[in-house]
């Protein structure tokens, strides 16, 4: 028994020691959780695994390309946003909602995609957006949006904010 122990805890150094290396390899066949090992909290207490501290919680499970600005995308993406959005939500200000221009700045494409498409679990179960709960008090309601209605508004936030999302 004990020399398992010791031998996981140091597969986990192991790991640990490689995901930092990783930096460079974005797409890296190693599971997401070891490239972004480095920089996140350790094991969090929340049970949700690194991925989902990362990217959240939803349909999303898998990264989210981000090239040069699609200005056809964002065009689309703010058609939803005016109608589904704009009633809580400025790019600019806080409002009922958080400002998205300081949203882009802090979390991944996949998080903020999954906060538009699965806002109950998110806020049920993820400790950030339990956190912004705590501060607006509001719960966030799911608005129909598919996954390409998402990415679309991940690109118009792009568009207006000159930010990319952070990659994770
Ligand atoms: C009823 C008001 C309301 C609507 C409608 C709404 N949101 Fe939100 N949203 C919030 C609030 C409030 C929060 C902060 C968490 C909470 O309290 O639920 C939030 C959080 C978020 C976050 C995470 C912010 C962060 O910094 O982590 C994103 C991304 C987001 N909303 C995008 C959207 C998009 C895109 C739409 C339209 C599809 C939308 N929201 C519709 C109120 C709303």
């Amino acid at each position: 028994m004990k020399k398992i122990g010791i031998l996981s805890a140091s597969m986990v150094a192991i790991l640990m020691v490689a995901g930092c290396g990783q930096a460079k390899k974005p797409e890296a066949a190693a599971a997401p959780a070891a490239s972004t090992a480095a920089a996140k909290p350790a094991a969090p207490a929340s049970g949700l695994t690194e991925w989902q501290m990362t990217h959240g919680i939803g349909p999303v499970t898998e990264r989210v390309e981000i090239g040069p600005l699609d200005e056809e995308l964002a065009k689309q993406g703010q058609a939803v946003f005016e109608v589904k959005c704009m009633v809580c939500h400025h790019v600019t200000d806080r409002y009922v909602g958080p400002a998205l221009q300081d949203t882009i700045a802090r979390r991944t494409p996949e998080y903020m995609m999954n906060m538009m498409l699965n806002p109950d679990e998110m806020l049920a179960k993820h400790p950030e957006a339990k956190k912004l709960l705590g501060e607006f008090l509001v719960p966030m309601t799911f608005q129909n949006v598919t996954k390409d209605d998402a990415r679309a508004i991940v690109e118009y936030i792009r568009s207006v904010t000159g930010k990319d999302p952070i990659s994770g």
